[in-house]
């Protein structure tokens, strides 16, 4: 639960507003962000790398006032699309302070962030190479470039958001001589400026280890760089991945212990080849946003299947967090608009779309006197709920408020009817 959540009167307040008034004001089911939470630990991160760049991966949650907030706290941004690159743009984040990623950037993309003068793009394939090559030859201009190298680290996360392994999409092999062949390929285009390495293990990890051992990789590689080709690159970017804890059963790593490890490995390799430090970045994005949000929902249905377990249907659902259904993932949810002691039932968190595989939390205890009208909120749903959220039997988007000392201010509206026409033409 973010740090500002508490139980006052039997309602939960976060921000130190209560649910029953922001439900009450904007309606439900609601993405309701603790500003001071996010800030903090943005500040966290800041502190713990301050001799690094923190760039917070805009793919976890990303609007306007999100991207302030990062701006703000000191840290840049990555974005890995133009819709994510737009935003930030329309924030205000300078563009230097951007880095972009994508395995397939459209020529249309690569031409706005090096037209922007994003800080670095960071390359994933030979075709991107030749592709932003004649974008900024066209253009005039030399973007910093990355490549994104695969180091052949199993992160023990879900299949779908491990990346480091050789069999998947992103990035070049360190390990079938593609990362050095990429190298060649970027030192070879002239309108293109090599700066650094990067490497991403994969989201939602709690073991230092792969993060080591990705590190102990892509440095070494560096300074064989160094060795064969007489380059130095300045920068090491580390990517993202730090797990969060969405149930009790989680154990989060801190930022200031994996930094602290990281560099030293880095420092360790370096000074071995006679090399200077590069500058490290990383690129956390669960880490920041998950645990500052949470979303109310309203219990509209509350049906028991006898001997099983009840289900409680709330007004929201796969729509608004499809991770359940997708990863398998866990969520604590509880009652929040009022105290109950009645005994704990055995339930299902079900939303209201049109399959049974509409699953916010698999199993929880509700309080045996749930009935329609209740809210119940679930917590750590600020990373990948908004940002994978779709219109699934058009169902509009939820609104997201931002609290903060006492005042809630909607920071995304929530989508009407008439939004989810617009676009319908025909
Ligand atoms: N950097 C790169 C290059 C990435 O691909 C990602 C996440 C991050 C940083 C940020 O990772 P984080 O610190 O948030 O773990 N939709 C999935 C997560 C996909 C992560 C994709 N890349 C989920 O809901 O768990």
């Amino acid at each position: 639960w973010p740090t500002t959540a508490r139980r006052s009167e039997g309602e939960v307040t976060i921000g130190g507003v209560g649910v029953r008034e922001l439900a009450a004001a904007h309606g439900t089911p609601l993405f309701v962000m603790d500003e001071e939470d996010f800030r903090s630990r943005a500040r966290d991160y800041r502190t713990a790398f301050s001799d690094a760049d923190v760039y917070y991966a805009g793919k976890a949650l990303l609007n306007k006032a999100v991207a302030r907030w990062v701006v703000e706290e000191g840290l840049k941004l990555d974005v890995c699309s133009g819709g994510e690159l737009a935003v930030a743009l329309a924030a205000g984040v300078p563009a230097e302070r951007i880095g972009m990623h994508g395995n397939n950037k459209s020529v249309n993309e690569l031409r706005r962030a090096a037209e922007a003068g994003v800080g670095r793009i960071i390359i994933d394939s030979f075709d991107e190479i030749t592709r932003l090559e004649s974008v900024a030859a066209a253009l005039g201009v030399r973007p910093k470039v990355l490549i994104r190298v695969t180091t052949g680290v199993e992160a023990h996360t879900h299949e779908f958001v491990a990346t480091a392994h050789d069999d998947q999409k992103f990035g070049f092999a360190l390990s079938t001589g593609a990362a050095a062949a990429a190298v060649r390929g970027v030192l070879d285009a002239p309108h293109l400026e090599l700066v650094g390495l990067h490497s991403h293990i994969g989201s939602q990890i709690f073991d230092t280890s792969g993060f080591e051992v990705a590190a102990r990789r892509v440095a070494r590689f560096l300074t064989g760089i160094h060795e064969d080709l007489g380059v130095t690159l300045a920068e090491l970017d580390l990517g993202g991945g730090l797990g969060i804890a969405y149930t009790s059963g989680d154990d989060p790593l801190e930022p200031k212990a994996i930094a602290a490890s990281l560099t030293s490995i880095v420092r360790r390799e370096c000074q071995d080849a006679g090399l200077p430090m590069p500058r490290i970045a990383v690129e956390p994005g669960r880490a920041l946003a998950g645990p500052a949000g949470i979303t109310v929902y309203e219990v509209g249905t509350v049906k028991d299947v006898e001997g099983i377990r009840t289900y409680v249907s709330v007004d929201g659902g796969m729509s608004d967090n499809i991770r359940t259904a997708l990863y398998g993932s866990e969520y604590t949810s509880q009652l929040v608009s009022r105290e109950s002691t009645a005994a704990p039932m055995l339930s299902r968190l079900v939303g209201k779309h049109c399959e049974s595989g509409d699953i916010i939390v698999h199993d929880l205890y509700l309080p045996a006197d749930l009935r329609p009208g209740d809210l119940v909120a679930v917590a750590a749903t600020g990373a990948y709920c908004y940002s994978m959220a779709s219109n699934y039997n058009h169902l509009p988007r939820p609104a997201m408020v931002a609290v903060r000392d006492g005042s809630a201010r909607v920071i995304v509206r929530r989508e009407s009817e008439e939004d989810l026409l617009r676009l319908d033409v025909g």
